[in-house]
């Protein structure tokens, strides 16, 4: 069973690698955002605009329960879901986590021409944006860090994430 959870913060590149990755261990792919997106037929920004966070968080939670169904897969989290309830604790159960880390610097840079469609950020500055991105992440990086593996700027490759759970289907190989 080939569950593989991408987990980091907004702009960390989730989907991008997660997509590659799909692409080439043949397994679909899933979004969060996206599924939650087409389950509730509006975008993350109407559904906080709607709902408020906290309901956008408990649909989070939901999804997570919803992904035993599935067999094999690469999952893209949104970058909150892993720090609300226990959600880590459940990710970890569902399937292998690789936390995507990254500096603020990097993030904010990422993220400088991609506010719009996130809620959190939408309305930030540049330069708040900066600040906003320092304190959420070490808010939340105890929860990022409980991932079964931390990936470095150079280790978050499609190689190496496929060195890495090759390792763990054959525990007995040599890297
Ligand atoms: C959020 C990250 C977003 C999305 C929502 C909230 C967060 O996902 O779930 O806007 O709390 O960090 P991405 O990490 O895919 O941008």
């Amino acid at each position: 069973m080939r569950r593989v959870i991408l987990i980091g913060f907004m702009g960390s590149g989730k989907t991008t690698l997660g997509k590659e990755l799909a692409t080439r261990m043949n397994i679909p792919f899933f979004d969060s955002d996206e599924e939650i997106e087409r389950a509730h037929l509006k975008t993350v920004g109407e559904i906080f605009g709607t709902y408020g966070e906290s309901r956008f968080r408990e649909m989070e939670t939901g999804f997570i329960d919803a992904m035993h169904e599935e067999d094999e897969f690469i999952l893209s989290t949104g970058g909150g879901m892993p720090c609300f309830d226990k959600n880590m604790e459940d990710l970890n159960k569902l399937g292998t986590t690789f936390y995507l880390e990254r500096s603020p610097k990097e993030l904010a840079h990422r993220l400088r021409h991609a506010k719009t469609q996130r809620p959190l950020i939408s309305g930030l500055s540049d330069e708040d944006l900066v600040t906003f991105i320092e304190d959420k992440l070490s808010e939340r990086e105890e929860y990022y860090k409980r991932a079964n593996f931390v990936l470095t700027r150079e280790e978050q490759k499609v190689t190496e994430i496929e060195r890495l759970i090759n390792l763990l289907e054959n525990p007995d190989q040599k890297s």
